[in-house]
């Protein structure tokens, strides 16, 4: 088990953005407009966000600046930093945690937890406590934007350019654990290239297990938003927050 100095992405947050928007190119631009256009489309600016597992802020920073009022979660302190740099002029709130160990009581209007989130957590009592903790931080009727990776993430590439050099391997370890390891090389003009890599767990989730524990927490399906989502590799879900109603026996 990592400790939070080793925690996922910890040691090439400096270099993460441009991992991706090299790696992934429009892709990545069109996921995150996407992404910004469903919460646009359905929720006024002004409301309360908690957006969990920010990383850098791909999300947070766009929809701050927007109006809306986020809160970003993410138990990576130099994934923080960097979100935090990229938006010193924001007022970004910032929670150094794992998901599983927020503690706040409705309080926010939507809740996001999206782009592979869900894989960081490995066992079953991780994910149940973590979308308890989801719950709680929501108020009465509010919703969670939630995406479940697909079996298609699950595939190693490698990606090159005149900008980085990139390569991640996904090895099966039985259980539906994966080991991750990213390997990247940043070429900087006028500079010597810097190496950077990581190994950390995943774990495939199916849907159906996911929205099982999901609606025995209290959440209830409103919308498959996959559609939105087409080549992301992943489903996307708005839930909603219900009242968890009392069963006779605690009456
Ligand atoms: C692939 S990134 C996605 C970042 C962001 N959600 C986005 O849409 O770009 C996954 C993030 O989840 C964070 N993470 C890992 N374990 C977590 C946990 N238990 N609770 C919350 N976030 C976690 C990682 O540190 C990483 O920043």
């Amino acid at each position: 088990m990592k400790d939070a100095e080793s925690a996922p992405h910890e040691s090439w947050a400096e270099v993460y953005d441009i991992a991706y928007e090299e790696a992934f190119g429009t892709f990545y631009t069109d996921l995150s407009k996407r992404t910004i256009e469903i919460i646009t489309n359905n929720f006024t600016n002004g409301i309360k966000i908690i957006d969990y597992g920010a990383g850098t802020g791909r999300l947070s920073i766009p929809l701050t600046e927007l109006g809306f009022n986020v809160t970003a979660v993410e138990p990576s302190a130099s994934m923080i930093k960097k979100l935090l740099e990229k938006s010193e002029a924001l007022s970004i709130q910032t929670v150094n945690a794992k998901m599983e160990d927020v503690d706040i009581h409705e309080e926010f209007d939507l809740a996001l937890c999206v782009f592979t989130v869900l894989l960081y957590l490995l066992d079953e009592n991780t994910l149940h406590k973590s979308f308890t903790a989801v719950y709680n931080s929501l108020k009465q009727d509010a919703f969670l934007i939630l995406d479940i990776p697909t079996k298609d993430l699950f595939q190693g590439y490698s990606f090159s350019n005149n900008m980085i050099n990139r390569t991640v391997n996904i090895k099966e370890m039985g259980d539906d654990l994966y080991e991750y390891k990213e390997d990247l090389t940043v070429f900087r003009q006028n500079q010597t290239s810097k190496n950077y890599s990581d190994t950390f767990s995943i774990k495939y989730w199916s849907a159906e297990k996911v929205l099982s524990v999901l609606e025995n927490i209290g959440f209830v399906v409103v919308e498959d938003l996959s559609i939105h989502f087409l080549g992301s590799g992943s489903k996307y879900f708005l839930l909603q927050k219900q009242e968890v109603k009392e069963t006779n026996d605690r009456l």
